[in-house]
């Protein structure tokens, strides 16, 4: 299926990941644009407010494309959790049983966490939390942003098409070759191909599923057959990896973790210090959210990596007091330091310097 909207021309072959939980700002999608990027805004845990001020923020600025990135819960994915069972009616039950058994094991890493930090309070989960799926949906349809991306799951048909009505060109992140098929049935007009070495969660669209551990480059010729553009992401730090992305059948490289340290990320303290604390290396771990995320392995994942149960965003929501706390204390132990496994590149430095960097 070809793509329905094409992606923007933009003069770099580079599109600046969209990065949740601080490192994206409107700055940081002012200098990319400006750079001949393509910037992202995160919307991602946003309130949506925020997202439309955020939006309106770079428009005062940047006339040129630009794009926003949401996270697709669970169930207004087009791949639902998988059901162990080929009746339809055991599978219902079989869906409720797995409810439950999520139910017991987000309370009992709820207790743990208690018993760890004592004085902070670590909220009961709210299993209705959708991060506003729809009033984000809403929000970047009546704003026609040039690009919308998708991560943790694939949109449904009737959500591509409305975003296509409104002359928005739509990506989908996937991890494996399922997904890619999945993600072009629902209409995507190009996918970002996400390597196990991309910082911050990976984009697997069912939270259970254990991530594959293939890098870009092995994902991509996997994918050259599906009929839309690739974007691939994962490592990208030198102009090099650009290269061998390009000549592995991708139109543009997402980078993310090289941008970390850039003068106009958003990116908080604590992990501006973890990323050059030389004692760090990198993990995958559920530890922090339930999902699987790479970044920097502390106290935390230390302590937590094999108790947290794969349950999103709950287990997100129950350790975010404990690392908030820790960021005011400026306690790199006990905050998520997401980075991919090229973060000993990132570097301080003007976002346009990075972008150049970049470039082939
Ligand atoms: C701190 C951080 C936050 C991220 N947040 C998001 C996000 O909100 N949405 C998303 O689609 N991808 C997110 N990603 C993943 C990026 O889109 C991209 O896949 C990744 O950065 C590419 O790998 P790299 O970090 O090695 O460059 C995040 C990555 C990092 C490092």
């Amino acid at each position: 299926m070809a793509a329905t909207i094409e992606m923007p021309a933009t003069r770099r072959p580079i599109v600046v990941a969209p990065m949740a939980g601080g490192p994206s700002t409107p700055d940081l999608v002012v200098a990319a644009g400006e750079a001949g990027a393509l910037g992202m805004l995160a919307a991602g845990y946003k309130r949506p407010a925020d997202l439309i001020a955020e939006i309106a923020d770079v428009r005062e600025r940047f006339t040129g494309p630009f794009g926003v990135n949401l996270f697709v819960p669970a169930d207004a994915s087009c791949a639902p959790e998988r059901v162990d069972s080929d009746s339809a009616a055991t599978g219902v039950a079989d869906a409720e049983g797995r409810d439950r058994a999520d139910r017991v094991a987000v309370e009992a890493f709820r207790d743990l966490l208690v018993q760890a930090a004592p004085d902070v309070h670590v909220p009961t989960p709210d299993w209705h939390d959708r991060d506003h799926y729809e009033d984000k949906l809403d929000i970047v349809e009546a704003a026609r942003v040039a690009v919308v991306s998708f991560t943790f799951g694939c949109p449904q048909p009737h959500v591509v098409e409305r975003l296509h009505e409104a002359g928005i060109c739509v990506l989908v992140t996937v991890t494996t070759e399922e997904e890619a098929h999945t993600a072009v049935a629902a209409g995507a007009d190009a996918l970002v191909v996400q390597g196990y070495e991309a910082g911050g969660h990976r984009g697997t669209h069912r939270v259970t599923d254990a991530p594959n551990q293939l890098d870009h480059l092995a994902l991509l010729p996997m994918m050259t057959d599906v009929g839309v553009p690739l974007i691939a992401a994962g490592g990208i730090t030198t102009a090099g990896d650009t290269r061998r992305a390009l000549g592995a059948g991708a139109v543009a490289v997402q980078a993310g973790t090289t941008f970390l340290l850039a003068d106009e990320a958003g990116t908080t303290a604590a992990t501006r210090m973890g990323l050059t604390d030389p004692r760090l290396g990198s993990c995958v771990t559920r530890a922090f959210s339930g999902r699987p995320a790479r970044g920097l392995r502390n106290g935390f994942v230390d302590r937590f990596d094999a108790l947290a149960p794969a349950v999103y965003p709950a287990v997100d929501q129950l350790t975010k007091p404990l690392r908030a706390r820790a960021a005011q204390r400026g306690d790199i132990d006990g905050v998520s330091i997401w980075a991919g496994a090229g973060w000993r590149a990132a570097r301080e430095a003007p976002a346009a310097d990075i972008v150049d960097s970049l470039t082939p």
